[in-house]
């Protein structure tokens, strides 16, 4: 049969101009933003890669949506419609809507943590693991070796490694360890997947200890989807099928419903245990808001719900990452570092290759963001020792194996051509990388420091 391409699974019916500085006034606004892309003003930046969170298009369905907003203090409609489909689509028993993932983290954090205890998880979440570190937890890594190299093509990079979870196990007993942290894709390890063996395995070994699974189910759509073009026995499965499954081997689930569910604002935490649902329910009336909005506008549910729906189709998956992995095949092609295989929600650069003359004091995926966006005008986000913080006991920089700055893919934002135009601007940037120079941090601040941190060039 001959080559067939596909295409995106909709047209687009309404646009948003891009504006585009001259190269004089990106290296301006650069320096105004003490090297940090997060300090950027978005009016000027071209192509904008910082994340896919909050980013993505919304289809006419959730903006017809946005109009059936129920705006009751109390027992919103949209908040049963929410709820009915977190039931049926994810699979959860009960649902507390909040206004982002990191509500939700920071409640299921309060609810079953104890002080002293111990959290491990496929690798560490930025405000996930803050908010175990501030319940009293010391967050412990037990992911697969491949995650942290960059160069292995395992398909799986996301998995646990047993051994390592049973050798924390077995060193401070499982009743310091209230649950393990699961997250569908990755993000710090390049956005890369669990497989369900694997999950199957995690749950086999936590039941037999009595210790829960709280799954980040942030991107779990997208983990699906590679799950089905992967793993052995899932290729006649449906992403819909794949998401259940995943859900059911969890206990409970906080999500940003930014990212998968195709909405500008949103979370919930989802469990099944009643006991930590009424503790929940009690505690969202403190931080977010009643418990039938959390934190969140009526429209705001609604549109979530159809997000959700839209979210586990195939056909969309299929274009919202083969745009990714068509980004990261021409990279590869360009010869450029990126970390592989390519994840499923952006392409991770290996700044630690672009720029072996950097150590990592100098900040080299740092470097890397601020050169990109002064090339192009492409804004991209630090995923290295700025993300990483430092150590809550000795107050030294983390220092993680991967040193990454990533392009991430918002959805159903973007055509082939930005791709392209995004490909050439970081193949230019790794032909100059010899000329680089690193940064010093001149602010940092306490929590969460790559937001709002600020630098000046060595
Ligand atoms: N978990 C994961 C895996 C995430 O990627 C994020 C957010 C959160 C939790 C927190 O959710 O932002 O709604 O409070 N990630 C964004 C990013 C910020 O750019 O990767 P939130």
């Amino acid at each position: 049969m001959k080559k067939r391409s596909w295409a995106e699974p909709y047209k687009i019916k309404m646009v948003e101009p891009l504006k585009m500085l001259s190269k004089q006034e990106r290296l301006k606004a650069i320096k105004d933003a003490g090297y940090n892309t997060f300090l950027l003003r978005s009016e000027d930046v071209y192509i904008d890669l910082l994340t896919d969170s909050g980013t993505s298009a919304m289809s006419d369905r959730q903006w017809a949506g946005m109009m059936l907003g129920d705006e009751a203090y109390a027992g919103s409609r949209n908040f049963y419609h929410l709820e009915e489909t977190v039931q049926n689509v994810y699979g959860y028993k009960h649902l507390v809507p909040t206004h982002q993932g990191r509500a939700a983290e920071h409640m299921i954090s309060k609810i079953l943590i104890k002080k002293g205890d111990f959290i491990p998880g496929n690798m560490y979440f930025t405000t996930t693991k803050l908010h175990q570190e501030m319940a009293g937890a010391k967050f412990v890594d037990v992911i697969v070796d491949e995650a942290h190299d960059p160069n292995s093509e395992y398909p799986f990079k996301g998995d646990i490694d047993l051994n390592k979870l049973q050798a924390l196990i077995d060193k401070v007993g499982a009743d310091k360890i209230p649950y393990v942290a699961m997250a569908t894709t990755v993000n710090m390890a390049g956005g890369q997947p669990i497989s369900l063996g694997n999950l199957k395995a995690v749950r086999e070994l936590t039941q037999k200890h009595g210790i829960d699974i709280v799954h980040d189910m942030t991107r779990v759509a997208e983990n699906a989807y590679m799950i089905q073009q992967k793993e052995a026995g899932y290729q006649d499965k449906t992403v819909a099928e794949i998401v259940k499954e995943i859900n059911l081997l969890t206990d409970h689930a906080t999500m940003s419903a930014k990212k998968d569910a195709l909405v500008n604002i949103g979370g919930f935490l989802a469990t099944n245990d009643p006991e930590v649902f009424q503790e929940a329910r009690n505690m969202v009336v403190v931080y977010e808001g009643l418990h039938t909005y959390g934190g969140l506008a009526g429209r705001d549910m609604e549109a979530m719900a159809i997000g959700i729906k839209e979210s586990v189709a195939d056909g969309h998956q299929r274009a919202r990452i083969g745009q990714v992995q068509y980004l990261g095949d021409l990279l590869l092609k360009a010869g450029v570092p990126i970390v592989k295989p390519v994840g499923t929600h952006g392409v991770f650069l290996d700044a630690k290759a672009f720029y072996p003359q950097l150590t990592q004091d100098e900040f080299p995926a740092q470097t890397l963001a601020a050169e990109l966006y002064v090339d192009s005008g492409v804004r991209a986000m630090e995923r290295g020792v700025v993300s990483a913080g430092r150590n809550a006991e000795t107050g030294k920089h983390n220092y993680p194996k991967l040193e990454l700055v990533r392009l991430t893919i918002p959805r159903r934002v973007y055509t082939q051509a930005h791709m392209d135009v995004v490909a050439e601007s970081v193949i230019e940037v790794y032909e100059k990388a010899k000329e680089a120079s690193g940064l010093k941090m001149v602010y940092e601040p306490k929590y969460l420091r790559f937001f709002q941190a600020r630098f000046e060039k060595l």
